[in-house]
């Protein structure tokens, strides 16, 4: 008899908590319910709040405690507007990634930490000696999130004229992460550094890289962008890419495609690792978590939220609409612009025509249509339904992990690493201790070879 198949291992990060949807800001923070040590003593007044060091700490410590690969920090460079108004859930404002960072790697041993960092507003000599140095501090710990940033009003912040085209940006991209690695490949095997010179379209640089070559080689390289352009983009350069493919045929689909990618490049599968965002909510029995989850939705998802949300869709002013009452019919306008800095909708008639399909067949309201199609959680149970329906997911290769999302700051991973790493663990679904120092090592990504 063959002895049955160990299950595919899957790995896990955490999303800090930011300016989406997602996070719950109305409820008092609640505060660690397991507490790291020293933690509480130094627990701020406005312990839970996006911008203190405290909230990233305990975060980063729990995921820690959980054994995941990762800890992961978005990134808006500019405030978003919606109706010439800075959106509110920005005006708490947005720390830069790699300065957080770096402060975390000093309270941490393991864990990873990713940075997303934009390629179409900086240069590569200045972000990859910044890459470089975080991963010397971190003892071989840094990932960057390659994102191409989605608009010109974020780029009136960075640059004259504020936009590159979108097929440009993904040009961009791709020639910065090469430039990015002849640098921190072009110190020799014994620590002494050599020339370099880059004549591309987009960068002409030459000189001496000022920082050694970085313990793992090359930091992660992960992406988050979904087009056709993104996906290439991800075969050819990427270790991860963080999708938006949480559900399960969704998730088949894209993973199969993505993977499907990387033979033209001479890779191998398990040389990109897929890990949709997705987001959990757990309770002692199965109806418990789905009345947790109405509850949390209906948090996330406000009367005044929905109208924002559908006005983002509609590209119009729908404030005299009744959140409760049905979708309006008039069309969007899809030139219409009333918000500025989100990821936009690529095709704003498509995503009314579904939404406009989905609350006819269900007679649903404006705020239950964008509960459905925004808020609805990926993974709802006991304990046990998550960890086996996350398993599941791996096992069926509709994911090579997850990047949680959790709503709450900071506490939102606690439960999760208290109550479903274990049962994880012991289905043999996830680790039970770190294999090694480096986030290389987390990922099973080999090094990269040095050139000599
Ligand atoms: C899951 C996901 C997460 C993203 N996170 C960020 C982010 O934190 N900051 C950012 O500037 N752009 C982010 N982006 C935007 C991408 O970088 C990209 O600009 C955008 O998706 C347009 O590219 P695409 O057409 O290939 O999707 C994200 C995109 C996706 C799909």
């Amino acid at each position: 008899m063959t002895p049955p198949q160990a299950p595919r291992r899957m790995h896990l990060a955490a999303h800090f908590p930011g300016v989406n949807n997602t996070t719950v800001w109305a409820v008092p923070p609640a505060g660690p319910t397991t507490t790291p040590a020293g933690g509480a003593a130094r627990r701020p007044p406005h312990f839970g709040s996006q911008i203190d060091f405290a909230s990233f700490e305990h975060l980063a410590r729990v995921a820690e405690r959980g054994l995941f690969d990762f800890f992961f920090l978005a990134e808006g460079l500019r405030l978003r507007e919606h109706k010439g108004r800075i959106h509110d859930l920005d005006v708490v404002g947005r720390p830069e990634s790699l300065t957080v960072l770096a402060a975390l790697a000093a309270v941490t041993e393991r864990l990873g930490l990713a940075a997303t960092v934009s390629a179409t507003f900086n240069e590569p000599y200045e972000l990859a000696r910044r890459l470089a140095s975080l991963d010397h501090l971190s003892g071989g710990r840094a990932a960057w999130n390659v994102v191409t940033s989605s608009d010109a009003f974020t780029g009136e912040n960075f640059r004259r004229g504020g936009y590159l085209q979108h097929a440009e940006r993904y040009a961009r991209a791709a020639e910065f992460v090469a430039t990015a690695r002849e640098l921190w490949d072009s110190w020799t095997p014994e620590g002494v550094p050599r020339p370099f010179a880059h004549h591309g379209r987009h960068f002409r640089v030459s000189g001496e890289f000022d920082v050694p070559r970085p313990p793992q080689g090359h930091p992660v390289v992960i992406q988050a962008g979904d087009s056709g352009e993104g996906r290439e983009f991800a075969a050819a350069a990427a270790d991860v890419v963080f999708s938006r493919h949480g559900t399960l045929d969704e998730g088949r689909a894209f993973f199969a495609d993505v993977k499907r990618r990387l033979a033209a490049y001479g890779r191998a599968p398990g040389d990109l690792k897929i890990m949709p965002g997705v987001t959990h909510v757990l309770g002692d029995t199965a109806a418990e978590a789905q009345e947790r989850a109405a509850e949390i939705r209906r948090q996330q998802v406000s009367p005044q939220t929905a109208l924002l949300t559908l006005e983002q869709v509609w590209g119009r002013d729908l404030s005299s609409y009744d959140p409760d009452g049905p979708l309006p019919a008039v069309d969007p306008d899809p030139g219409g612009e009333v918000s500025h800095g989100r990821v936009r909708h690529h095709d704003r008639l498509a995503v009314a025509a579904r939404w406009r399909a989905l609350s006819e067949a269900k007679g649903l309201s404006i705020r239950q249509t964008v509960i459905e199609t925004t808020g609805r959680q990926s993974f709802i149970g006991t304990p046990r339904q998550v960890a086996d329906e996350m398993a599941r997911f791996v096992a069926a290769e509709a994911a090579d992990g997850f990047i949680l999302v959790p709503h709450l700051t900071p506490g939102g991973l606690d439960e999760f690493v208290d109550r479903v790493v274990p049962l994880l663990q012991e289905r043999g679904a996830f680790r039970t201790e770190y294999s090694g120092p480096t986030l290389r090592d987390h990922l099973g990504l080999a090094r990269p070879r040095e050139r000599t």
